[in-house]
């Protein structure tokens, strides 16, 4: 149930097909999000993540087929396992799993059909034209051959995205007038630019609307694995058509209690829907033409990334990463090598914000090794250790001015959450994390130029080898927290040693980051390694 006494912060994945196994790129798009509702949590807001299932269409009803199952609705049910298992695993905090073939999807989806009836922008006609089931999308002629002339390759039609065999589709259709919307459209893109983002993202969706619209065919009658028209037999609704709003019913649109109005009100519009850049035109055109039809308001951002790509051995050439090419990285390969934490940190923080990024296991070992290992994992562990032996097992008693004494550590975290923040606000976790290890390699240069081993053999040093590890103590409780978005179990291990647990779910992480914060005199353990060295690295 929702808190209404906080802001409420409500981010989205795309809801995946289930043809295969859900994989690397699947999995870096719901961890994007997942960083982002673990941060907003802990800057305050009453934070919905959903992520779910997209079960309708050609695509799956192919899927289920090919793995010789009855019913596509026996296959779905036994992919959904995967994916639930799969975001346990990875440590997804999503509060909403939606599955297309739910009742309350069902519902929402022919109250839609109502609503774009009353609104005169719904007509039936005949569909006459090209469908790439991969893709789930529909081209026109004039696309099918602009595009066969380019790749000079006339009369074989394949798909202008993906490059896959088109379908030929002749049939009676309800059509939604999306070319209604072309002015509508780009006012909206004038008058927020920040609606698409990446910035440079919002180029291609502006330049795509001003060469103009066609309306689109939403429903299907050759092919039944979808939610039926409510006023029209045989016809059921075109997958994306359904697909779209699954963001609205997961926060009670066209449900009537009072308890549903009132999470609608509070949650819609979303802040986020975070999505792949080929996935872009749905959600930056289609989608907010929709809801401008129906009279709905519309989402604040939609946040593009890229794909993760794989080096093709023959060709040399970044191809993404995808089961139709054959060429997918299972999530638990990567689990083996860097564990759950590693993982995400690597992901969320070396793929450049909305570029492609090239995989490769032996880049993943040297972020693993260079900033986990020799980074931030030694200096939590030296400090630690260093405070166990020369404080009797604690931290340092501390004084009553302790936080106003100047140090170099103090002046970089001084103002480190706004700038953290700037950063995370926009989901520029690679500029985020540079923030938090400038501290974090400023921490463990401070150890080498204080030399603590060396003050702690003279006892007239006491208050000075108290004031070192009280400030690499604070530094690392920090980096800890600005952290814990990231590797929300090393964070909360960290703050435990220092007896800190409490601390790990804050929901005030700007007062968290003060500087300020320590417990003096308290238990500290030293711990196992947190991120033990990858001995495959040869550096
Ligand atoms: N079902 C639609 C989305 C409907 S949302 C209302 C769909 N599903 S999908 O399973 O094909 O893709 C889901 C998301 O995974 C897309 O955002 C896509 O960009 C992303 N990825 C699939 N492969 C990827 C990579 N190799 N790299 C990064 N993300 C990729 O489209």
């Amino acid at each position: 149930m929702a808190n209404t006494s906080k802001p409420s912060f409500y981010i989205t994945t795309p809801i995946y097909y289930v043809n295969a196994a859900p994989h690397l790129g699947t999995a870096y798009c719901t961890m994007l999000c997942d960083v982002q509702a673990r941060y907003r949590r802990a800057a305050g807001y009453d934070v919905k993540f959903l992520t779910g299932m997209d079960e309708h269409g050609e695509k799956v009803a192919e899927a289920a087929a090919a793995h010789g199952f009855d019913t596509p609705q026996a296959w779905c049910d036994s992919q959904a396992p995967l994916f639930k298992n799969l975001w346990r695993e990875l440590e997804i905090s999503n509060d909403d799993f939606i599955r297309t073939t739910e009742p309350r999807q069902h519902h929402a989806v022919q109250y839609l059909w109502e609503r774009m009836k009353e609104s005169g922008y719904l007509y039936k006609g005949s569909y006459d034209g090209w469908y790439c089931v991969p893709e789930e999308t529909y081209f026109t002629e004039n696309q099918v051959k602009k595009s066969d002339e380019e790749r000079e390759t006339p009369g074989q039609h394949l798909c202008p995205d993906c490059g896959r065999p088109l379908e030929r589709v002749q049939e009676e259709s309800y059509f939604f007038k999306l070319s209604a919307f072309q002015d509508r459209l780009l006012k909206l893109y004038d008058e927020h630019p920040d609606f698409v983002q990446p910035a440079f993202r919002m180029n291609e969706v502006r330049s795509f609307v001003e060469g103009g619209l066609t309306d689109l065919s939403v429903s299907r009658t050759s092919f039944d694995w979808g939610i039926p028209v409510p006023f029209d037999d045989g016809h059921v609704t075109y997958v994306w058509f359904d697909a779209l709003l699954n963001y609205m019913t997961a926060v009670g649109y066209s449900l009537d209690d009072e308890a549903s109005r009132a999470e609608y009100a509070h949650r819609w519009p979303a802040q986020y829907h975070v999505v792949g850049k080929d996935i872009i035109r749905f959600h930056c055109v289609i989608w907010p033409a929709m809801l401008m039809a129906i009279g709905e308001p519309l989402p604040e951002h939609v946040f593009a990334h890229g794909f993760l790509t794989v080096r093709n051995a023959e060709t040399g050439k970044a191809e993404k990463m995808s089961k139709s090419r054959g060429n997918a990285i299972a999530p638990q390969d990567v689990v083996d090598l860097l564990g759950v934490e590693g993982y995400r940190y690597y992901f969320m923080t070396d793929v450049a914000h909305g570029e492609d990024s090239a995989i490769s296991f032996e880049r993943m070992e040297q972020v693993y090794n260079a900033d986990l290992a020799n980074s931030w994992g030694n200096l939590v562990s030296r400090s630690l250790n260093m405070s166990a032996k020369y404080f009797d097992g604690k931290t340092p008693e501390l004084e009553a001015d302790w936080a106003k004494k100047d140090s170099p550590l103090r002046a970089i975290a001084c103002g480190i959450y706004a700038r953290y923040a700037e950063r995370m606000d926009v989901m520029d976790y690679v500029g985020a994390k540079d923030v938090v290890m400038e501290l974090v390699h400023a921490a463990n240069h401070y150890i080498e130029d204080t030399a603590p081993w060396a003050v702690a053999k003279d006892e007239a040093r006491a208050g000075e080898l108290s004031d070192i590890i009280v400030n690499l103590l604070e530094s690392i409780r920090i980096a800890a927290h600005l952290l814990e978005p990231f590797m929300p179990e090393t964070s909360a291990e960290v703050l435990r040693r220092m007896s800190l647990a409490g601390e790990a779910d804050t929901c005030d992480l700007a007062g968290a980051c003060e500087w300020g914060g320590l417990a003096g005199g308290v238990e500290v353990t030293k711990g196992d390694a947190l991120f033990p060295r990858l001995a495959s690295d040869k550096k």
